[in-house]
């Protein structure tokens, strides 16, 4: 079976973008592929972490995955710490990489913005960092939101640069990207994508939001001109509402469109309330059964079963650079 890989960082509780977007893939993908899903807390290191929240955070995101389905008896799933062969290759492919290639990932150009007082090289070398956690596993797809396309690109290049100076070592990785869904945007500006590092929490719906927290984010979400309950990409607000109905609902956008003909934006907000919510509710009870204790035996045997495959690999690294 081919291998693929992915991984959230565990920077803040998750939302439902991360959810349409990431997971609610991966659990299909478990069918067709040998998955990894890590949680990239190395990464998530790049801006500031209080290390309380930060231990509980992770444990989250793992618990997050098993409550939506990543089933640890076909997939992997393991912190990407507990594996120092994701670092060790970040070194190598540091020594290969051009300053200026990084100079061009959009993301850190975003970042540096955001996080003036904090540009460290962690977060110039993330991409890097990326770039191993792929490689190490010779991933042949890798899931991912259209933002981590660079990433992705830039993955293929260090392999292809790699294998040329020291003899075919890395699979070519492909991203994999679900056009539809694939980009849940904020509720308070449909233009840029939701984000747990938005200005307001009034962005997001965190999958741990009580009914009563979503369904005020739902009724105040923005809205386009015009009152028709209808998608189309000139009205990105109602287009995004639709999405995130159809995707939780499991419906198709024209059938609720349907639905709401000659319906407000106050009806049709208060059903996709009702949707949101259930759809909270479920994986809530999930989320809360699963005990600290449970996660931690998952993520070391994760990191059993992982750090295997990484040995080896970085074994015939070492061996291909002299070492
Ligand atoms: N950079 C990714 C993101 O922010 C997270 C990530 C880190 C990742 N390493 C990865 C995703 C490897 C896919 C594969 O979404």
């Amino acid at each position: 079976m081919k291998r693929a890989f992915s991984g959230i960082q565990p920077t803040n509780i998750l939302h439902i973008g991360n959810y349409l977007g990431a997971i609610k893939n991966w659990v299909e993908l478990q069918n067709d592929y040998a998955c990894i899903f890590c949680v990239v807390d190395q990464h998530a290191l790049t801006v500031k972490q209080d290390p309380k929240e930060f231990s509980q955070n992770i444990l989250n995101v793992a618990k997050t995955y098993l409550a939506f389905g990543i089933d640890p008896n076909r997939s992997i799933i393991f912190r990407q710490s507990d594996v120092p062969e994701h670092t060790e290759l970040a070194w190598y492919f540091n020594t290969i990489t051009k300053i200026a290639e990084l100079e061009r990932m959009t993301q850190f150009k975003d970042k540096a913005v955001r996080h003036k007082d904090n540009i460290n090289l962690g977060l110039f070398d993330y991409p890097v960092l990326m770039a191993a956690d792929i490689l190490l596993y010779d991933a042949e797809l890798v899931p991912v939101g259209e933002d981590q396309f660079q990433h992705v690109e830039l993955t293929r290049t260090i392999a292809e640069r790699f294998n040329k100076l020291f003899g075919k070592t890395f699979v070519m990785p492909e991203p994999l990207v679900k056009k539809h869904g694939a980009r849940i945007m904020g509720l308070d500006d449909p233009k840029k994508k939701m984000s747990k590092s938005a200005a307001s929490p009034a962005n997001y719906i965190s999958l741990l939001d009580k009914p009563d927290v979503a369904t005020k984010k739902i009724m105040r979400a923005v809205t386009d001109s015009g009152a028709e309950i209808k998608f189309s990409a000139d009205r990105p607000a109602i287009s995004n509402l639709l999405t995130i109905y159809s995707l939780l609902g499991n419906l198709e956008i024209k059938d609720i469109e349907k639905q709401y003909a000659g319906a407000g934006y106050a009806e049709f907000k208060t059903g996709l309330a009702k949707v949101v919510n259930n759809f909270l509710i479920e994986f809530q009870n999930k989320f809360l059964k699963i005990k600290d204790e449970e996660v931690k035996e998952i993520l070391a045997d994760g990191a059993a079963k992982a750090g295997a495959l990484a040995r080896k690999k970085i074994i015939d690294v070492r061996k291909k650079l002299g070492l």
